[in-house]
């Protein structure tokens, strides 16, 4: 038996770092009468050693040689919660070669060199745990990668971006424009100053972007990930869903199909039209859900906080205690080699959708442009008409007509060019905006 401390080296003490040490100290001792184990933190790295923490901590604790932390030998496992790249993908690198153990909170490392550091990690004989990079307080890594590794993972939809979550909600249910809901999430300290790698949908980016090289074992990056924001989204798409039934989410979706015999994997985000009664459309305001959809455990859903200091650090201690458990049992978990992934091209994908088009409100102009999508073998589940007085009309001049379709199934490349049709008739004044629609059906996957 080991009775001497586990030494933990963190990196980073800002949201999420100093959640850990007021979550480690009030732990303590609970994980110690539980594991045996004694964790303590004996060095911070951070930036800028004036700043103050909100921790009554010995001054001596900090230091801003982040590297001296990952190389002292007094240090047994590092807790990397700095974020970026550089310089955390050299210090993660440094850590594991030194045969330390590491878990860390960065989606942007990971998803870039996730195979990089694993496999380091595999070669060192040590973990390198990440629960708190995918759906913060979440617990879903593991859940994928122990509990379902055995299981057939057919889809994974994630709602993993709780500023454009909150955006949409606003939209949803108190009326608002896209601007007016983003304008309240920063006043709130939802969103940041500059929002794109939220609304831009790169953040769930990152994150579908590790799922997928966890469920499927392949190694999928951030920029291999078809990525659409939330930044169209208007609010008469949002009244057409409420009034149809469903409810518009941005979602990270990580597919695996077979077509004609060969595995196809896809990986995206992008807004979504989710029927109402589907349990992902009651996830609201900054609340994350991942959806996982498996041939032999069926349907499950994992649901909370992804994201705040004490959710994420959750994640992180939960992390910290499995590997200072398994340092001290000489063991390491481990994800495997990952092999080379070849996506799907997005034009390929195929799905519902909803179209939105402006016309000359004319007879027979409807007809026409049924035709079309007709003649490109599109099938139409549902169609309406709104005149300008109408309540979806806001935004037409006297002499249009707005015209929405949900089509079934359909495939991208042959939208995009029916589209393009439709665009070119005399009587189309505008295509609006075009937004996938979750299918349930199974005959249609
Ligand atoms: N916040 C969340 O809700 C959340 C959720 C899930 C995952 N994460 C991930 O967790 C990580 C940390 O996020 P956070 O929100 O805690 O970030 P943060 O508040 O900005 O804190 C970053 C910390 O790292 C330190 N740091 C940055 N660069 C450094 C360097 N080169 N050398 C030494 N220290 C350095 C900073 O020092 P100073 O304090 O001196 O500036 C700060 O203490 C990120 O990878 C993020 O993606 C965050």
């Amino acid at each position: 038996v080991n009775d001497s401390p586990v030494r933990v080296g963190l990196l980073g003490c800002g949201t999420v770092g100093s959640a850990l040490l007021a979550l480690l100290e009030r732990q303590h001792d609970a994980i110690s009468a539980r594991t045996g184990l004694d964790i303590i933190v004996t060095k911070v790295a951070v930036r800028d050693l004036s700043r103050s923490r909100g921790l009554e901590l010995p001054v001596d604790l900090f230091t801003d040689d982040a590297a001296a932390v990952v190389g002292d030998p007094d240090i047994d496992l590092i807790v990397e919660v700095m974020g970026g790249i550089d310089p955390a993908r050299d210090l993660v690198r440094a850590a594991l070669a030194g045969g330390k153990p590491v878990v860390t909170a960065n989606k942007a490392l990971l998803a870039d060199h996730g195979a990089e550091l694993f496999a380091a990690a595999d070669s060192a004989g040590v973990d390198l745990l990440f629960e708190a990079a995918v759906a913060g307080g979440i617990p879903f890594i593991r859940p994928l990668r122990e509990s379902l590794l055995g299981e057939p993972v057919r889809r994974v939809m994630g709602i993993m971006n709780g500023t454009t979550t909150s955006i949409l909600t606003k939209m949803t249910e108190a009326g608002a424009d896209y601007s007016e809901a983003l304008a309240e999430a920063q006043a709130l300290g939802y969103a940041e100053a500059d929002p794109t790698a939220d609304v831009g949908g790169f953040d769930a980016a990152a994150k579908i972007a590790i799922v997928a090289s966890i469920a499927f074992g392949a190694e999928v990056t951030a920029s291999m990930v078809d990525v659409e924001g939330i930044t169209a989204v208007s609010a008469d798409d949002i009244a057409f869903a409420s009034r149809n039934g469903f409810v518009i989410k941005l979602l990270a979706v990580a597919e695996r199909a077979d077509v004609d015999g060969a595995e196809q994997l896809s990986a995206a985000v992008h807004p979504v039209l989710v029927p109402a009664h589907h349990p992902l459309a009651s996830v609201r305001e900054s609340f994350n859900a991942v959806f996982v959809e498996g041939d032999a455990v069926g349907e499950l859903m994992f649901y909370g906080r992804g994201a705040g200091g004490d959710p994420t650090a959750s994640a992180v201690l939960g992390d910290l205690i499995d590997a200072a458990v398994n340092l001290r049992r000489g063991a390491h978990a481990s994800i495997g080699a990952l092999a080379v992934a070849v996506l799907r091209p997005p034009a390929e994908a195929s799905s519902a959708h909803y179209l939105s088009l402006v016309a000359v409100d004319r007879p027979g102009v409807l007809a026409a442009i049924a035709s079309v999508l007709g003649d490109n073998s599109i099938s139409i589940a549902s169609m309406s008409q709104s005149a300008a007085d109408s309540e979806l009309g806001g935004a037409l001049a006297a002499d249009e007509a707005r015209i929405d379709f949900v089509t079934h199934r359909t495939g991208r490349r042959n939208l995009e060019a029916t589209l393009d049709v439709l665009r070119s008739l005399e009587s189309v004044r505008r295509v609006g905006s075009v937004i996938r629609v979750l299918s349930e059906e199974e005959d249609e996957r």
